[in-house]
């Protein structure tokens, strides 16, 4: 008996203890309820009676050590991961990190900016929420003009003998406050967002977005507006796109004209965008009319200017091959997504 516990402790010193796997093995070989040790308590009983308090605190000393080599090697391991950092686990699949990224309507309308501020044009803005004064009547509208109509223009204030509180209807009253603000001469362009009270479908919302574009200055003609026009058009849509000016009436400019570019899908042959015409509209613009001038405190005898509005949302469907403009308002990151930076 006394050989088997002597042989027990070597072993039991001897055992090397550096995983935790290791550890469950010595474990599991010594001091379990079925392990060595317990064995040899299990053949206390043969031992001479006189001899059993010795062999016996013999193998209580002998558990004793195996114990307290089991607690000094499972806080080694503690110790060990400690240091080591929490345990990585290098085959795991990454976490897919998503990065914002410009809507494409900023993405067209900076394009457009760019091209205008290389010409010289600077930024201007105007409040959404405009007067009726400024969306309208300074920008010569006829009081019965149908534009506004309750049918056309969101209202937020209409009381008899107060100014009009109305959702901007066109980006043209940003015109109206830089004139007020500054003297000429004037370049600037007015690029935000417009509402309109119209039937929502694929083609036409309750918002969209204009460019608007105002030049004041000594002897401006309608030549200066097409020279312009044209080298947007061109940076734009392409060297070879073509443009026809149709004539058209605006209250706020004379003489006015719609312009439209050769359809950049069919390049002019007719398809379906065009509708077999082989043109798309992009603007209306025309001459600053006097009477605007005038409202604003510039003389139109000594001053003369051009103006154009152009939509930006039909660019950015047609660019993108988007079939509903809805989806440009909806904020629906599945479309966002796939328009990365
Ligand atoms: N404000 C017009 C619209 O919303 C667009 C427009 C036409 C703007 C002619 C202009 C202009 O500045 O000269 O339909």
């Amino acid at each position: 008996m006394e050989n088997s516990i002597r042989s027990l402790r070597e072993e039991i010193a001897a055992f090397r203890i550096g995983t935790a796997d290791e550890l469950e093995a010595f474990r599991l070989r010594f001091t379990v309820r079925k392990g060595l040790i317990a064995g040899l308590f299990a053949q206390l009983k043969s031992v001479d009676p006189a001899r059993r308090p010795e062999i016996g605190g013999q193998l209580n000393q002998l558990k004793a050590e195996a114990e307290s080599k089991i607690e000094e090697a499972s806080q080694a391991l503690v110790s060990e991961t400690k240091t080591a950092g929490p345990a990585i686990d290098l085959s795991l699949p990454g976490r897919r990190h998503f990065t914002g990224s410009e809507h494409p309507v900023q993405k067209v309308l900076g394009e457009m900016k760019q091209i205008f501020s290389d010409m010289g044009f600077t930024i201007a803005t105007g409040p959404e929420l405009e007067l009726g004064s400024y969306n309208f009547d300074m920008l010569n509208f006829p009081p019965d003009h149908p534009a506004r109509d309750m049918q056309d223009t969101f209202f937020v204030r209409h009381e008899e003998g107060e100014d009009d509180v109305l959702l901007r209807t066109h980006t043209s009253p940003v015109q109206v406050r830089v004139m007020l603000d500054r003297k000429p001469p004037i370049r600037v362009i007015c690029p935000g967002k417009v509402y309109r009270n119209e039937a929502i479908s694929a083609r036409s919302y309750c918002v969209f977005h204009q460019l608007e574009g105002l030049y004041i200055d000594k002897g401006v003609t309608f030549a200066d507006l097409k020279a312009t026009i044209y080298s947007f058009a061109r940076q734009m849509f392409g060297q070879d796109v073509k443009l026809r000016f149709r004539p058209s009436f605006f209250p706020f400019t004379e003489p006015s004209a719609e312009v439209d570019v050769t359809c950049y899908l069919c390049g002019g042959k007719g398809c379906r965008v065009c509708k077999k015409s082989g043109w798309l509209e992009i603007m209306g613009c025309g001459m600053v009319h006097p009477n605007v001038m005038r409202s604003a405190g510039i003389d139109p005898e000594e001053w003369s200017g051009y103006a154009f509005g152009m939509g930006v949302d039909r660019t950015v469907l047609l660019k993108y091959k988007i079939d509903d403009i809805r989806l440009l308002f909806e904020n629906d990151v599945r479309m966002l997504r796939q328009f990365p930076a």
